[in-house]
């Protein structure tokens, strides 16, 4: 048995970190997440500068990494319009994802545009993107809840991720953006996509904010979900609750399949390494109980 992880950390984690670094660190750290093992790591975002000042850098880091011949096909860039595809085209960037969620509000307040609005630019993205044989991942935000609308609805998250599918998205990734699910939840929202759609294109996204991600990802693990977003050390934190953790800890998702006998394809010391590179720079401690133990076994 195995399991897909996508590795989330350089743009969700960073883009939730007060600290700003240097884009030669942010390289290395991709670097070393690719000598963990992994095939797909997200490596930033081509959006507003003033919004999230911690992407500002996505042309120079793509080409530092360029520079040091990575395979670009593991590293997608997160887009949101065609001015981010336009400036991620022109430096060979060869996967995409773009992004939209089941809340009005939420988008709104993200992306400054309604759910339709949001994909008219979707679809101009996807359509260009395909022009030039990138690949496009879809994510939906708020699925398990929206910060400003509360429980958000199974018929609107049905329809945007047909739209995705319909629009190109090789794979949707179904994200709990405030880390609100539990894992009831998720097996009845599993239950209700299956009928829908081929699960095997479905990826799922969890936030730690409130501790509960690793129980559901093992939860829509037993309903047969194989393809989970996560962010090495834990990096990043939740702007709608303050001190919050961030998206669920690389460390911890590994170490539960790793003892599940369910193979990740990660180096488990290899990932914890680049975590441990990354933490230094922010200056921070991670919350992953893996981690901890990973070093504590060090010393
Ligand atoms: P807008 O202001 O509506 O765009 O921004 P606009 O088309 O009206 O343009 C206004 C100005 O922005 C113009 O500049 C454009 O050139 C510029 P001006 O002429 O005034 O000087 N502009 C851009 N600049 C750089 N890159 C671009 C770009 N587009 C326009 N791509 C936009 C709309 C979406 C761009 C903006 O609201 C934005 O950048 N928002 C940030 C969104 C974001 O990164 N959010 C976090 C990621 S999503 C997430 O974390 C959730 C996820 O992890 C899943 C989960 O957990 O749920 C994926
Ligand atoms: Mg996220």
């Amino acid at each position: 048995m195995s399991v897909r992880i996508i590795e989330v950390g350089p743009r969700d984690g960073l883009q939730n970190e007060k600290k700003i670094l240097d884009t030669q660190v942010k390289a290395e750290f991709i670097l070393k997440l690719l000598s963990a093992g992994f095939q797909t790591i997200e490596a930033t975002s081509f959006v507003r500068a003033d919004k999230i000042p911690q992407m500002a850098d996505a042309q120079e880091l793509m080409k530092s990494l360029i520079a040091a011949k990575v395979d670009l096909n593991k590293l997608p860039c997160l887009v949101p319009n065609l001015k981010g595809l336009e400036v991620a085209g022109d430096l060979g960037v060869r996967e995409i994802a773009v992004f939209t969620a089941t809340s009005e509000k939420f988008n709104q307040k993200n992306i400054n545009a309604s759910i339709d609005e949001s994909f008219v630019r979707i679809a101009e993205v996807c359509n260009t993107a395909k022009k030039s044989g990138k690949k496009v991942r879809g994510y939906v935000s708020t699925v398990f809840g929206c910060p400003y609308e509360g429980k958000t609805s199974l018929e609107t998250l049905k329809k945007v991720t047909q739209s995705l599918f319909d629009l190109g998205c090789y794979e949707v990734s179904l994200g709990d953006t405030i880390g609100i699910g539990h894992p009831e939840q998720v097996q009845k929202i599993y239950k209700e996509v299956k009928k829908h759609f081929d699960t095997s294109k479905l990826a799922w996204h969890f936030h730690d904010t409130r501790g509960i991600a690793l129980a559901n990802i093992f939860a829509a693990y037993q309903e047969g979900a194989r393809a989970f977003d996560s962010s090495a050390g834990g990096l990043g934190g939740c702007p709608y609750a303050k001190g919050a953790s961030g998206n669920v800890a690389t460390e911890d998702v590994v170490q539960m399949f790793n003892l599940m006998e369910v193979d990740t394809g990660v180096d488990l010391a290899k990932l914890a390494d680049a975590s441990t590179y990354i933490l230094q720079a922010l200056g921070r401690s991670s919350a992953s109980k893996a981690y901890q133990a990973i070093i504590a076994e060090k010393v």
